[in-house]
């Protein structure tokens, strides 16, 4: 039987993404400081994990403590020009990336004119290449002056957010640049900060972690109505990770549940989001099963971190979001694979079910891979490998993986078999 061939929409943008604290190196903001304090503890952590050969043997591994500080990272701060030209030589016509607040905004209200520079540069680097920039605000990393005022505890955090916004669109809408995103994944954030007590501020506070996704969603409709404003032509979202929660059976509980969770997790700062959003950056990770409890996955495929590989949740949590009615770019999507086994196979099929999900109406206009290169995991540090070019840490050296081959062909024909 012949392969049927799916034909992406017109002008669909392909890319990938990064964030500015997980590539850039030489940060200074809460998340440095916290590494440097939690290295040890990490390690020690780590040495309970069930690690594959491979990845012990790479550099850093989850036993050194270098594998929890970002340091140098990538050193794409310096890099950016020669990695956008990988992104270019790889069929990419988009990409992902965000500004480092602690570097524009040192000090409180105080704008550091060399660093808002660079990122225009960075900007117009991407507009040379024919690399469409869609630019992320908030990437979840602080200057210390905001983290010292309570961060999104504090009442003023959306009001200091807005001030963010508006300095940097009057600063780089001279440079063509159309998308912003204003935060990225608030829910991922707050959860991790204020309710499970793994990332800074480390809380377990349900009350706190209330409030800061409420001045979370206030602070993404202030920096809205400034950016419109400012800049009537700009195109602007959020970057949502939404998980494709899968009720067992026809059973009572289980869709219930499955109820409940769609409505805290995924949809319940859209809609009150909702009305201030041109389009809506999806980043999907995430498919949780349940059966009489959450994550009842199978895990027949699995990625290096043990998440589930399940390309058909793609489908669904983009089905989701079509009551929205406003378009959607998959702005995150990927998984962490040092062997470069199973990134090809997955890219292949989540882009099947994206196929899938335009063929029945949704309005999908583009995909970022995460990410362009391997980068700094967070909590995690250097060892996950999500990049389709691969960084030997040691010499900086980048490798083009054969799997950002493979998808280079699907961005440069703008059509996939089926
Ligand atoms: C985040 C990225 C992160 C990726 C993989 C997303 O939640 O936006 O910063 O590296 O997932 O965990």
């Amino acid at each position: 039987m012949k392969d049927k061939q799916f034909n992406f929409p017109p002008n669909f943008y392909w890319g990938a993404a990064t964030s500015a604290h997980q590539v850039e190196g030489g940060n200074n903001n809460d998340w440095s400081e916290w590494e440097k304090k939690n290295a040890d503890r990490l390690v020690l952590a780590a040495q309970n994990g069930i690690w594959p050969d491979y990845i012990l043997k790479n550099y850093p591994s989850p036993l050194q403590k270098e594998n929890y500080i970002s340091g140098a990272a990538c050193d794409h701060y310096n890099r950016y020009e020669k990695d956008f030209d990988l992104a270019r030589s790889l069929g990419h016509n988009c990409h992902r990336f965000s500004i480092e607040w602690s570097r524009v905004e040192p000090q409180e209200g105080i704008f550091d004119e060399k660093e808002l520079a660079h990122y225009r540069e960075v900007i117009l680097a991407l507009r040379e290449r024919g690399l469409e920039p869609f630019l992320t605000i908030y990437h979840w990393t602080q200057p210390f002056w905001f983290r010292d005022k309570g961060a999104w505890l504090n009442a003023e955090a959306p009001r200091d957010f807005a001030r963010l916004a508006e300095r940097l669109v009057r600063e780089f809408s001279g440079t063509g640049l159309k998308f912003w995103m204003t935060i990225n994944e608030p829910m991922i954030y707050s959860t991790n900060g204020y309710l499970r007590d793994i990332w800074p501020p480390q809380k377990k506070n349900i009350f706190a972690y209330w409030q800061v996704i409420n001045n979370l969603i206030s602070a993404h409709i202030l920096a809205y109505g400034i950016i419109k404003k400012i800049q009537p032509g700009a195109i602007v979202g959020i970057a949502k990770n939404n998980i494709y929660f899968s009720a067992q059976g026809a059973k009572l509980i289980n869709n219930f549940i499955k109820f409940l969770a769609d409505w805290w997790w995924n949809f319940r700062f859209l809609d009150k989001i909702s009305g201030h959003i041109d389009f809506i950056g999806l980043n999907h990770y995430f498919h949780n099963r349940i059966d009489y409890g959450f994550n009842k996955n199978e895990n027949k495929k699995i990625s290096d971190m043990g998440w589930e590989l399940f390309p058909e949740a793609l489908y669904y949590v983009i089905l989701d979001l079509k009551k929205y009615k406003c378009p959607i770019y998959i702005t995150e999507n990927g998984l962490a694979d040092a062997m470069d086994s199973r990134r090809e196979w997955f890219v292949v099929e989540s882009l099947k079910n994206v196929a899938a999900a335009i063929d029945d109406g949704a309005d999908v206009r583009g995909y970022f891979y995460w990410s362009l290169l391997d980068n700094f995991e967070w909590d995690k540090g250097f060892w996950p490998r999500f990049g389709l070019v691969e960084i030997d840490y040691r010499t900086q050296e980048r490798r083009i993986r054969p799997s950002a081959a493979a998808y280079a062909k699907i961005c440069k024909n703008n059509f996939m078999l089926l």
